[in-house]
């Protein structure tokens, strides 16, 4: 059998200068139930953590809110020490009260606090890529710009990201520090951020869609992707994920599991290429059931 590739995907240049593949993966579920403490199974995770270097992925997604404060030193007891050229992005800006609550908080100490938080659980010296979970709406937005650019300036970050924000914010940030990736909410069936990621495509900033699996809506024989996965001898996730490597090329997907069949399954997707009818196939489909 043939192992996946995520080099399959293709390279992106993250900031214009790192390389990395462009089928990533995302950490948030080796966590428990509302993405709260421990996992049930943590053997599980580690090996998936694990398994994902192995079948050339070297972009994993996190942040200091996942657990909190489980997803990114189980990346380090899996990982450290990373292999050369894997980028750990990670994000901070949202606090936790409880499982599935996720508070914006953006006050400058509090972003500077929780990168060196970051530093120490991921055991590196520098984030190559950081984001802002949310801009916090009851914090001036300069405020939390200059506290980003000063951490920049500092070097306790390499590039910045930003999430779930509209073109106006992105151009507002762009004023203060030059934005290596955008992480919005995007999928074949939740396409709200289409201008958003045109804009990005033009300014070659990496567009990182979040939930790219609808949470397992797209995975599983009832999948709206199934008839054309079925044609292509795949399966609907890996569909749903070369759908996506294919809208743009500055997409970077970052599906998430806790299991290392499904991550095999969806760095499968690498090396799916669909034409350009079955794209706009899948294109209509979707749109339909979004
Ligand atoms: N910026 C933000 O605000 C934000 C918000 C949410 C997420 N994220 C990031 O985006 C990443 C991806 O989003 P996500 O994890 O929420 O959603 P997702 O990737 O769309 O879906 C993950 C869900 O699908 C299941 N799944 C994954 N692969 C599967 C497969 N091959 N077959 C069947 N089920 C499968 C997973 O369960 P199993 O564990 O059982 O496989 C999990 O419940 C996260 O890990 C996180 O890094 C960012």
């Amino acid at each position: 059998m043939n192992v996946p590739d995520a080099g399959r995907a293709g390279t992106f240049l993250l900031g214009g200068k790192a390389p990395i593949h462009r089928l990533g993966f995302g950490a948030m579920r080796v966590t428990g139930s509302g993405i709260w403490g421990e996992p049930d199974d943590r053997a599980e995770c580690l090996r998936t953590l694990r398994r994902v270097p192995e079948l050339g992925v070297d972009f994993i997604d996190t942040a200091d809110s996942y657990g909190p404060a489980v997803s990114e030193p189980m990346l380090r007891e899996a990982l450290h020490p990373y292999p050369d050229g894997m980028v750990i992005a990670t994000k901070s800006g949202l606090v936790r009260t409880g499982p599935n609550e996720w508070i914006p908080l953006g006050r400058p100490e509090y972003l500077r606090q929780q990168v060196k938080m970051s530093l120490r659980w991921l055991g590196v010296e520098q984030i190559t890529l950081w984001q802002l979970h949310r801009v916090d709406p009851k914090v001036p937005r300069d405020e939390q710009f200059d506290a980003i650019k000063s951490m920049l300036d500092d070097g306790l970050v390499r590039f910045v990201g930003l999430s779930e924000v509209t073109i106006e914010e992105i151009k507002a940030a762009e004023k203060v520090f030059p934005i290596a990736t955008v992480q919005n909410r995007y999928s074949a069936t939740y396409r709200i951020h289409e201008d958003v990621l045109d804009y990005c495509e033009a300014r070659g900033i990496g567009f990182i869609p979040w939930y790219p699996l609808s949470g397992g809506a797209l995975t599983g024989q009832d999948s709206p992707l199934s008839e054309i996965a079925r044609r292509h001898e795949a399966t609907p996730t890996q569909i749903a994920l070369a759908w996506l490597l294919k809208r743009s090329p500055v997409m970077l997907p970052i599906p998430g599991t806790s299991k290392v069949a499904h991550l095999e399954e969806n760095v499968g997707a690498a090396g799916i290429e669909l034409s350009d009818d079955e794209f706009d196939a899948l294109d209509g489909v979707a749109r339909k059931r979004a």
